[in-house]
């Protein structure tokens, strides 16, 4: 295995051309895939030239090639960085053992598990945002947009190949399933509630990719500690793709806010909505709205399956090697707050069982920086009045120990009358998304012209200006 990814029908640094079996049960898929992407993906840019990254190595630095590409002839292939030698299982039941190469027996329906709710997502999002490029605030959002359509849809590659390779016969019909359900379809939903979720407006889309990528960050950095090599490898590279998706959902979010103010400081006395902008406090029910739906992602505080994960050497937590010191985690408790009878009780959780709960509450403090970033644009605009917050954990849950019970965002126990008479104070509501519409009605399409809702950023894509042709309509 190199780090340079081969230049054959699928792009590849495992060798691929090694194992025709494999090669040919990947180039079975192909076509099928390629068809779930032209019903499923982007609505109607399928024939246009987009500005695109492509790897073409896996190195840490430059393993990236921009140039013109049409979706559909994007370069999906099969990355995983380079394997360690010797290493180890780093924490659980089997720690210090030697990595696994195989998928060991006795997990194999866990393992698969695991890695067919993290393959689910990958198409999910594509779905999720397909239309999204007919509203687009500028060529370069739309550019962002399609770049980070393209890659979810190589993290599917990603996840298909483990499937494909290790799991037989269950696996090769697990992934042929990734291609049929459907976002937001009742019939055949995906697994986890957030991608299921409608995407309606470029506000949404930026809280998605700020949040929801975020856990996607989180889980990936989880399971980059398994003791599964392979699943290890292929996560440590999707990681590198994952940044450039908060990144547009951060920066994103950012120029709105700057917008937002400008029109403020113009026009002190006057609604910004009067003048196409978004107002702050619908900014932060949109984040609400994200933040606790990626919460529930993590799943239940009080987990026998995040336990026998972490017991399996399967799924650590984030940083596990880097961060920690005891990988066994049999001694200890985390505390949680779980209500009980109309009260708050606090509860000791053997660390195990709180595994789920240790990796949101990671979650949750990087959460807290990005918010600061954006309350360091209301500083630099001189906004005194208004600052956005992380919402409680458990405000607005459908999962785990407070689902059922509605809480305010700062936390605070509400009776059931409160919550419907504030949900709208609280949540992006049927009324906001409305608004939201009215002023997307469609993209921006001049190079370098932004729409009147977001700032244009400061620099462009690997060095080329904000008024570059991202995408050639
Ligand atoms: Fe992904
Ligand atoms: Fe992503």
């Amino acid at each position: 295995m190199t780090a340079i990814v081969s230049n054959e029908k699928i792009p590849n640094n495992v060798n691929l051309s090694s194992d025709k079996r494999l090669q040919r049960a990947l180039e079975q898929w192909l076509p099928n895939y390629l068809g779930w992407w032209k019903e499923m993906g982007p609505e109607g840019f399928q024939a246009n030239d987009v500005y695109l990254r492509t790897a073409i190595s896996v190195a840490a630095d430059g393993w990236a090639n921009f140039d013109y590409v049409k979706m559909p002839d994007y370069r999906w292939g099969i990355f995983l960085e380079p394997a360690q030698e010797g290493r180890k299982v780093g924490f659980g039941d089997h720690a210090d053992e030697l990595a696994w190469q195989q998928v060991p027996g006795e997990y194999r329906s866990m393992l698969q598990r695991l890695i067919v709710t993290q393959g689910d997502t990958e198409p999910a999002s594509v779905e999720q945002q397909r239309l999204l490029g007919q509203t687009a605030p500028s060529l370069y959002d739309m550019r962002n947009l399609f770049q980070v359509n393209v890659e979810e849809g190589r993290h599917l590659w990603a996840m298909v190949y483990l499937l494909h390779s290790y799991f037989g016969s269950g696996g090769r019909e697990e992934a042929e399933s990734l291609l049929e359900r459907r976002s937001g379809n009742p019939d055949k939903p995906r697994i986890l509630g957030a991608f299921n979720a409608p995407m309606t407006d470029w506000l949404q889309f930026f809280m998605f990719t700020t949040f929801t990528d975020r856990d996607g960050k989180f889980q990936l950095l989880s399971l980059a500690e398994s003791g599964f090599d392979p699943l290890a490898r292929t996560c440590r590279f999707m990681l590198t793709e994952e940044a450039h998706h908060m990144f547009v959902g951060e920066s994103g979010v950012a120029r709105i806010i700057q917008r937002t103010c400008e029109l403020m400081k113009q026009h002190p006395s006057e609604d910004v909505t009067k003048l196409g902008g978004i107002p702050l406090d619908m900014i932060q029910r949109s984040l609400n709205m994200w933040c606790s739906l990626s919460f529930d992602l993590f799943g239940g505080e009080i987990s026998s399956n995040a336990a026998s994960y972490f017991a399996s050497g399967l799924k650590g937590r984030a940083y596990e090697q880097k961060k920690y010191t005891d990988h066994l985690a049999l001694e200890g408790n985390v505390e949680i707050d779980v209500p009980k009878d109309g009260r708050m009780v606090r509860e000791q959780i053997p660390l195990r069982v709180a595994m789920n709960e240790i990796l949101r509450s990671d979650y949750r403090d990087d959460n807290e920086r990005v918010v600061r970033r954006w309350n360091e644009v209301l500083e630099e605009n001189e906004i005194t009045t208004f600052r956005f917050k992380v919402p409680s954990t458990r405000f607005h849950r459908s999962v785990g120990v407070y689902a059922g019970h509605p809480f305010a965002p700062d936390g605070q126990p509400l009776s059931a009358a409160e919550w419907e008479a504030r949900k709208a104070e609280f949540l992006i509501s049927d009324a906001d998304l409305a608004y939201l519409r009215s002023i997307m009605t469609a993209s921006v399409t001049e190079a370098g012209k932004f729409a009147s809702y977001i700032a244009p950023p400061r620099v462009g894509i690997k060095g080329r200006p904000v008024d570059f042709e991202y995408v050639r309509l």
